[in-house]
């Protein structure tokens, strides 16, 4: 057996994924330049696993850190997580956006050809459906009309992916739509560590929870909804991490060829929801007030799950109670 490459591995999905895959039994190598994370979440997993694994600092634009990477190790399969993913940053900055989340994949593409590696697992997001056309969104759902460069980079990237299948139906792909990431592992050791004020919901009521943030502002309670504020379909980080290892066994396995999965609960839940299960879960009042809706925001996106139960087998395990006790215990880690 071969090992997998991990690229961005030291960022968030991909600590939580490296410990599964570990777990697993499986060797991994990793890939990344430490833009959005840093080296102890590596260590971290270690630690948690109690396994060692091969590491290479570098950009995945720079074709020769990927040749050395082929070269060096018997790689048979990638799982690419190496992407900027800050909406408002995105917005600002299109150029650092496009390259680092396109023309990355690109290099890596061509690696992987080269050296006849064709199993990939790619990160991508529900962002890529726009406004849903109905609700909850199966596979099928039209995608298009992102509202800004980070959505649609995922956009371009699985187009890419789709074309470069139809040119050679030797490729295994499984691009995964990730819904709304949150908690951490159960260590407290590894999590979502944001730079700068949290633009996500869960980080930001963290942060308030720790004295770091005066209060949340829920961006509009105006909407079509139960209580009209924002539903999301909140995925526990480990549950979405066990999802890529499904996903990679089942292209390695009878699930040969190109297929999208939705990642998520099924369920969704409003902020309002959010903040009460936050603050039962951790025993910590969280101040908030109502602001204005924020730009680009809709009212309602969940999942139907379906698809990746009936093929992958991918159930989601945890609760919201166990996303917001692990979101808490490693933001108060920190
Ligand atoms: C955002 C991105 C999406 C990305 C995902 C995961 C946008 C438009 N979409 O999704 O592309 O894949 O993060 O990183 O940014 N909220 C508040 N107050 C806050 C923060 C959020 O009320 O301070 C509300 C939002 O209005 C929304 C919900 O909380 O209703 C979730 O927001 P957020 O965590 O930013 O995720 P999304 O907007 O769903």
């Amino acid at each position: 057996m071969g090992k997998i490459l991990v690229t961005g591995g030291a960022g968030y999905i991909g600590t939580h994924t490296s410990v599964e895959l570990l777990n697993a039994g499986k060797d991994i190598v990793v890939l990344d330049n430490f833009s959005n994370s840093n080296p102890q979440a590596l260590e971290n997993v270690k630690k948690i696993t109690g396994k060692d694994f091969k590491f290479y600092e570098g950009n995945m634009i720079d074709k020769n850190i990927l040749e050395k990477i082929f070269s060096e190790n018997e790689i048979d399969a990638v799982i690419d997580f190496a992407a900027y993913k800050a909406v408002g940053e995105s917005v600002q900055k299109p150029v650092e956006y496009y390259t680092n989340n396109v023309s990355t994949v690109l290099v890596l593409l061509d690696e992987m050809k080269k050296h006849n590696v064709k199993t990939l697992v790619f990160s991508s997001s529900a962002t890529v459906y726009g406004d849903p056309e109905v609700i909850p969104i199966t596979e099928e759902c039209k995608v298009g009309g992102t509202t800004n460069p980070y959505g649609t980079s995922k956009l371009m990237v699985e187009q890419i992916l789709q074309d470069l299948y139809k040119s050679d139906n030797d490729w295994n792909i499984a691009i995964l739509r990730y819904f709304n990431p949150v908690g951490a592992h159960e260590s407290g050791l590894i999590g979502e560590d944001p730079k700068g004020v949290p633009a996500n919901l869960m980080p930001y009521i963290s942060k308030v929870a720790a004295g770091k943030l005066k209060e949340l502002s829920v961006f509009g309670n105006d909407y079509d909804t139960k209580d009209g504020t924002g539903v999301r379909d909140y995925i526990h980080v480990v549950d979405l991490a066990v999802g890529h290892l499904k996903a990679l066994e089942k292209l390695n396995a009878d699930k040969r060829g190109m297929h999208i999965y939705n990642l998520g609960t099924g369920t969704g839940y409003s902020v309002l929801d959010m903040v009460k299960a936050f603050e039962t879960a951790n025993n910590i009042k969280i101040p908030y007030k109502i602001a204005p809706r924020r730009p680009g925001d809709i009212a309602t996106c969940y999942s139907d799950p379906k698809k990746a139960k009936e093929e992958l087998g991918f159930e989601t395990k945890k609760s919201l109670e166990d996303m917001c006790r692990d979101s808490w215990n490693f933001e108060s880690n920190h």
